[in-house]
């Protein structure tokens, strides 16, 4: 169902609002509004994460498949976790490096966890959580 749309004034200094007006050019977006409706939802979605709420996110992991174990491991903890890891591609990025990439729902906290102890196993090169939402409760 759409939502009604409201229109409303805001009250910003001339500075704060000409460099506002110069970083939505530079990002591309039509007018403000589309531009100041996308920062609202960024709140509302970190928002979601932080008060634990069902959420959506990507985790991306860089690792070395040749250190002992460590494929054993990320399978395990996905395996333990299954419930919140909904899909994982895999890419053989060379002879050493693999690139995997999940995706998760679950809680933000428990999503945040599950992201903090993959990176943190040993010969992890890289990993980073990509935070979004599930829409539901975003317009
Ligand atoms: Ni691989």
């Amino acid at each position: 169902m759409m939502s009604r749309l409201v229109r409303f004034g805001v009250s910003m200094e001339e500075e704060l609002l000409a460099r506002f007006d110069a970083l939505i050019r530079e990002l591309g977006y039509a007018n403000r509004s589309e531009a100041l409706r996308d920062l609202v939802r960024e709140r509302l979605v970190q928002k979601e994460w932080r008060e634990g709420e069902e959420v959506v996110g990507v985790i991306i992991l860089l690792y070395d498949h040749r250190k002992r174990e460590l494929s054993d491991e990320l399978v395990e903890l996905q395996h333990h976790h299954h419930h919140l890891v909904i899909a994982t591609l895999h890419v053989h990025l060379d002879e050493a490096n693999c690139l995997e990439i999940l995706a998760v729902r679950g809680p933000g906290t428990e999503l945040q966890r599950l992201a903090e102890n993959l990176r943190s196993l040993k010969g992890v090169k890289h990993g980073q959580l990509a935070a979004t939402s599930t829409g539901k409760r975003l317009p």
